[in-house]
């Protein structure tokens, strides 16, 4: 049996949205996953939210909420995100629930009485010295300071000594430098092993483990006047997730014999390459086999950040290229582990190349002729036609080069591959001409040219499927294929597809998007011509509606028409402003099940957050709320 897969990304700070950076990481993590799957290997997918600290604190200190609030806020904008990009992870770990806790409180301890190779205590007490401002009530750097004063309260800090519990890093290190060396613990790509590497070389000291001042955190269970250090607390999620402390069959199958793989960006690589292994031996627990740190985006040449507003918000590029091509796109922007600037312009154009050119065009040619000239059944192979064994050799290659491919994290030429073969098999079909033998009456090998074709499409369905798992179920079930034989093994060989199955196509796979509409994100821009007011029926697919419930309503100071409601949308609670107080009073409005556009981009009307639009019917001066029968769940879809 081969060892079961353990595959982590980061769990994410919650005192931000969810960006592409984010969702780059977990798109991966789920394409490696339903890869491993596919070729029978027992895999596990990890993802979380990193909730204490105190920035998270400040975050909802400003929001107006309680820390637990605050965070039960944000985490469903990363559930909501994940959602929408049919990310597939089986656990979602949360560093506030009590499991979590729990699992902390019972590593450190462990790691308080644990000692190193020479008998010293890896824990100790120690006082660390330093800044701090009481108006930030925390700790802060020289680097920091603006004139010798804290920048956001124009005050001097005061040097503070404070207690606290430090890890003894600097005995682990020499073993940590072997098993790196060695590859026993893998870091890839090459240029990340000899960064960590470099960093054991600069002598780093221990570090502190404890806070005594933070006080949303996890409290020691040897000091409860000190909580865990965000570090430990963050990084314990990988065992937390698979059982430590709970489960200890999940545990031992997971964490001590499967093999482990982290995920993340290089921004992290410090704690996870050395804090990390060094708990972990200290704890006498296993370490992981392998981390992979991607390389970091830049959107339009600029660092992706709150404050400059351009981050690209994964929701909004769901909402015009639909969950499966947004993964495609950013899974092939560069290779993984390489750094690299979005340019969300090209977008469009790489979408209707490959997506649309190559491999829905494919699709639909091929599907098309079946239909017309087979009696919309799959025809018979026929084995000698000019170019065939070529074709078929290259695609019963794919799934054990894919498999190699993706076993090396060589993400882009996994995907690289199989859209090369649907490239080629546009060839054979162009050079062999079906049309002309249409007109031949060569139906045997007008056959055998369409059977090729549609084994293509079957085996592209198959290793394509982990990077888009909806589109390709949907060409699947052009074929009349379930999910019985979605497996890496269906891939290896040619002449699976049984002559006489039914074909069908409603649709196109994926529609061409006009380039024209090109903006930011690829949302479209407003119509410019008066005669092009007629949507395709894909662009009416991108509004997105649902019933909202309206929980509580109030009217706009100094606007006579505008009531701010609180409505509950299913997933999340939201607030939206809407032009009806001439209408409809707070009072009477309140408990109504309304119809609300959800994807749109926020909006300040007067000075009060939009999220969303509600759908009203206007005749004359009279205005009516489109609103839904009671016993609709606010939430559901409208479509
Ligand atoms: O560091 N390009 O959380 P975080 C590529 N909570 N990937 C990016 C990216 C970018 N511009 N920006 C973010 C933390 N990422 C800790 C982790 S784990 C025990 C604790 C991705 O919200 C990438 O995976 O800052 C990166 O490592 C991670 O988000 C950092 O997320
Ligand atoms: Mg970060």
């Amino acid at each position: 049996m081969p060892r079961p897969i353990y595959i982590t990304t980061p769990i994410y700070y919650v005192n931000d949205r969810p960006h592409i950076g984010h969702a780059y990481t977990t798109i991966v993590a789920d394409l490696l996953t339903r890869f491993y799957r596919l070729s029978d290997r027992d895999a596990y997918f990890v993802t979380g939210t990193d909730e204490h600290g105190s920035k998270v604190a400040e975050a909802a200190q400003q929001a107006g909420l309680s820390e637990i609030a605050f965070c039960d806020q944000t985490v469903e904008t990363f559930k909501t995100a994940w959602e929408n990009l049919s990310l597939s992870y089986d656990y979602f770990l949360r560093t506030t629930s009590n499991r979590h806790k729990q699992s902390v409180q019972k590593i450190l301890e462990k790691l308080h009485t644990a000692k190193t190779e020479n008998g010293e205590d890896v824990i100790y007490s120690d006082f660390y010295e330093g800044l701090y401002c009481t108006g930030c009530e925390k700790f802060i750097t020289e680097k920091e300071l603006v004139d010798g004063k804290c920048p956001h309260h124009k005050t001097k800090p005061e040097k503070l000594k404070e207690k606290n519990y430090f890890f003894r890093l600097s005995a682990f290190l020499p073993r940590i430098k072997e098993l790196i060396e060695s590859d026993e613990m893998q870091i890839l790509p090459e240029e990340r092993k000899r960064e960590v590497l470099g960093l054991i070389g600069q002598e780093l000291g221990d570090f502190s483990l404890s806070r005594e001042r933070v006080k949303w955190g996890i409290p020691l269970p040897f000091d409860k006047n000190q909580s865990a250090y965000v570090w430990i607390d963050a990084l314990s999620n990988y065992i937390t997730a698979v059982g430590y402390g709970d489960d200890p069959d999940s545990f031992d199958k997971w964490w001590t014999k499967g093999e482990v793989i982290h995920l993340m960006a290089k921004d992290i690589l410090k704690f996870h390459c050395l804090y990390w292994p060094a708990m972990l031996m200290a704890a006498g627990l296993e370490l992981p086999d392998k981390m992979f740190l991607h390389g970091f985006f830049t959107v339009d040449g600029d660092k992706m950040s709150k404050t400059l507003g351009n981050q690209i918000d994964p929701n909004e590029m769901v909402a015009f290229y639909g969950a499966d091509a947004t993964r495609y796109l950013l899974l092939t922007q560069f290779p993984l582990g390489v750094d690299g600037d979005v340019q969300a312009k090209r977008f469009i154009t790489q979408y209707n190349s490959d997506l649309a050119n190559d491999l829905g065009n494919l699709v639909s040619r091929v599907i098309k002729m079946v239909l017309v000239n087979c009696g919309g059944k799959i025809p018979a192979p026929h084995k000698e036609i000019e170019g065939l064994d070529a074709l078929m050799a290259q695609a019963e290659e794919l799934a054990e080069r894919s498999y190699a491919h993706i076993k090396h994290f060589r993400v882009t030429n996994a995907i690289g591959d199989a859209i090369s073969l649907v490239r080629a098999t546009n060839k054979f079909f162009n050079d062999r001409a079906p049309w002309k033998l249409v007109k031949e009456g060569k139906t045997d090998e007008l056959g055998g040219i369409l059977y090729a074709c549609c084994e293509v499409i079957r085996i592209v369905s198959i290793l394509l499927y982990p990077v888009m798992p909806g589109k390709m179920t949907e060409i699947r079930s052009v074929l009349s294929l379930d999910s019985a034989s979605l497996t890496l093994a269906n891939a290896r060989t040619f002449f699976e597809l049984v002559p006489g199955t039914k074909v069908k196509l409603d649709q196109p796979v994926f529609p061409r998007i006009k380039e024209e509409k090109e903006a930011k994100t690829g949302a479209p821009a407003p119509a410019e011509k008066e005669d092009d007011n007629l949507l395709d029926i894909s662009e009416f697919g991108k509004v997105e509606l649902r019933v909202a419930e309206v929980l509580k309503a109030e009217k706009v100071e100094g606007a006579d028409r505008l009531l701010k409601l609180q409505i509950d949308i299913g997933s999340e609670k939201r607030q939206v402003v809407a032009g009806v107080a001439e209408h409809y009073s707070p009072d009477k409005i309140m408990g109504m099940k309304v119809v609300v556009v959800t994807n749109l981009k926020p909006a300040t009307i007067r000075g009060v957050e939009s999220r969303g639009m509600l759908l009203a019917a206007k005749k004359g001066k009279k205005l009516t709320l489109v609103t839904v029968a009671d016993d609709i769940p606010a939430g559901a879809k409208i479509s």
